[in-house]
């Protein structure tokens, strides 16, 4: 019936957390992480970039503007300055306070208790940020396949060819933006001799296009849902993983 095969799409589909549970906490903060934990998602994304003085920082817009209380790029504030930004008040009142996390921080507190998938955002700007990364999930033993599940993807491919390089032991996901003319074999090909996971925009996904990824070996994770409509339809699909604002419109019993 078409519910069994809802409720088989349904284990096979995991919930991702877009930059945490961001319809419900500001994204990319540590309530947003929590809220992802408490809403039983499987794993939640988040953005990672560089201060000024080599950290790795939760952001996801190369200005800090849109979503703290200051203003100018996030590479030209030192680590103890982007402290000092609130990253919660403009989402709500009740969130004021809250604090643009590092890498670090969020791996300690949620490792072993959600899967995370890692954006590297514009690492052309960050050289080196690939080893960092790196760095970071080997000295907290998280490179290991069989340890907490950890997917590091980006939009610049070259950036993930090299991440893979550094550390191939860890999951590595081409994201790709919209486009009309779809993605052909050759891509595919080319994106399965180093990527895990092929994660386009979700206006891209068709039934023969996840079969298609699966036939290279690869997995998808289709971003960004914010709609039931749409979390339907990409189950439908079948695609292996829903990226998502509310983690509840994917499964109803998230949330
Ligand atoms: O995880 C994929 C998705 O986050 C990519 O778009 O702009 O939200 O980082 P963006
Ligand atoms: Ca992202």
């Amino acid at each position: 019936s078409a519910n069994e095969i809802k409720n088989k799409d349904r284990q096979q589909t995991i919930t991702i957390a877009h930059r945490g549970a961001s319809g419900y906490a500001p994204e990319n903060t540590m309530a947003a992480f929590e809220k992802s934990v408490d809403m039983k998602a499987e794993m939640f994304e988040l953005d990672v970039q560089m201060s000024k003085d080599g950290k790795l920082v939760v952001i996801h817009d190369t200005t800090v503007d849109r979503t703290t209380n200051g203003s100018g790029q996030v590479g030209d504030f030192t680590y103890k300055e982007l402290q000092q930004l609130d990253a919660g008040g403009w989402f709500s009142k009740e969130f004021a306070g809250e604090k643009i996390p590092t890498l670090g921080e969020v791996l300690d507190q949620f490792k072993g208790r959600s899967g995370i998938l890692i954006e590297l955002k514009s690492p052309s700007l960050y050289p080196g940020i690939e080893q960092k990364v790196a760095d970071a999930l080997v000295s907290r033993n998280l490179h290991k396949p069989e340890n907490e599940k950890i997917i590091v993807q980006s939009f610049d491919h070259e950036s993930m060819k090299k991440f893979h390089s550094i550390l191939p032991s860890v999951p590595v996901g081409v994201l790709l933006g919209y486009s009309e003319n779809g993605v052909s074999n050759e891509q595919l090909a080319e994106f399965s001799a180093y990527a895990d996971y092929f994660n386009p925009n979700k206006a891209m996904i068709t039934k023969d296009l996840v079969e298609r990824i699966h036939e290279y070996d690869m997995k998808t994770h289709p971003y960004t849902v914010r709609d039931r409509e749409s979390a339907n339809f990409l189950l439908e699909t079948g695609v292996d993983g829903i990226i998502t604002d509310f983690p509840d419109y994917v499964d109803p019993h998230k949330g």
